[in-house]
């Protein structure tokens, strides 16, 4: 296999430039991983769309092939818990930031890495999902595992419009929450409205600093903007009311006090699913096959584009010009 030529998007520091390009690579050039895939789809996500336009400091290692995720078929391994012909699908582990990652037609990863495709969802299916999506179901887990249910009360998803908030807002709708939105952008109500928002809280006030305590309004939330709306999240949380916060979309920092802790008892849990243990992800990806209406993925894919249209797409994405995940089609 070592003469035959592939195609990757790479990414290369050469002095102070950054470059981004689509390279012929061959086989010789791959990490010296036990196991090779034969990639079928990708994604972007908030994290590709920081590494691939040079925006923000993802990239450990250089060169590197960007792309978090992945899905497609084991060619050959040495992991004795894989075998050839396997479907399996990657995310994490910070492939794409410090391993060469998904912007490729092959790959050699470590075996142990990988998660066997459930049954029930197809390599497309999995990177319509993606990071994004894998990590809004993280963040549902992350509630219910704190005591909610769907009679807690309305739950708020911030970021709604985006990658995880959609596949959040979709599955708590189909779990018998009751969802409300906010979205930065009025025309994106009707797609949010259309995975099963019932309310948008949009307005001037997610600009403003929080007071320490708001009315309260929620039991739960997944937060995926950090800053100053994470902030009013927790101050209009209701008492022993459970946030998940997963994103820093819209800022790292976090401007609040401890008043929503110590007087309304509020939970803040931290979502990551970059180091998750395998077990869980295996769990959480046989969940999303039950719990996220497969008919509303085509929805959800704003687009399908080819390596060579990486770039252009994750520059939309940044520029907040996109209505939920784009699919990279490797072999496009
Ligand atoms: N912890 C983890 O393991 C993990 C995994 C995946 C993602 N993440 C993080 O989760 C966040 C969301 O990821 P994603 O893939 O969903 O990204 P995305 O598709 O770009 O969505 C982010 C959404 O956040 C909102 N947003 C963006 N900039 C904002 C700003 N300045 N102020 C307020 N809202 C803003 C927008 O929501 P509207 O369109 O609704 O306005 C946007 O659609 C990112 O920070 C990402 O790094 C973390």
């Amino acid at each position: 296999m070592s003469e035959q030529t592939f195609n990757a998007v790479v990414l290369r520091e050469e002095g102070t430039k950054f470059r981004a390009a689509v390279e012929n690579l061959t086989f010789d050039a791959l990490p010296s991983n036990d196991t090779l895939v034969k990639v079928e789809y990708s994604t972007i996500n908030f994290k590709d769309a920081l590494a691939v336009t040079g925006k923000g400091k993802i990239v450990k290692t250089w060169p590197l092939v960007p792309g978090i995720d992945f899905a497609g078929e084991v060619l050959e391994t040495s992991n004795r818990s894989l075998k050839a012909g396997q479907k399996v699908v990657l995310t994490g582990w910070s492939v794409g930031e410090k391993h060469w990652g998904g912007y490729t037609q092959y790959q050699r990863v470590r075996g142990e890495w990988l998660v066997p495709l459930p049954d029930g969802l197809t390599t497309r299916q999995a990177m319509m999902i993606g990071t994004a999506g894998f990590t809004g179901m993280l963040c549902v887990n992350a509630l219910e595992d704190a005591g909610v249910t769907p009679r807690s009360g309305p739950v708020l998803v911030t970021g709604a419009a985006g990658g995880v908030g959609s596949v959040a807002v979709a599955i708590l709708n189909k779990l018998g929450y009751t969802v409300s939105a906010l979205t930065g952008d009025r025309e994106k109500h009707e797609y949010v409205a259309g995975l099963g928002a019932k309310e948008f809280v949009d307005g001037p006030q997610w600009a403003d600093l929080a007071r320490p305590l708001e009315a309260q309004k929620w039991a739960a939330a997944i937060d995926t903007v950090g800053s100053k709306v994470l902030a009013r999240v927790l101050a209009e949380m209701n008492y022993n009311g459970v946030v998940a916060a997963c994103g820093l979309a819209g800022g790292a920092d976090l401007p609040t006090s401890v008043m929503p802790f110590i007087l309304r008892g509020v939970k803040l849990l931290g979502v990551d699913s970059v180091m998750l243990p395998s077990n869980e992800r295996i769990k959480a990806w046989n969940r999303i096959v039950i719990d996220l209406p497969a008919n509303l993925l085509d929805g959800i894919t704003a687009q399908t584009v080819s390596l060579s249209e990486v770039g252009a797409a994750a520059e939309a994405m940044l520029a907040g010009k996109l209505l939920g995940r784009v699919l990279v089609d490797v072999n496009r």
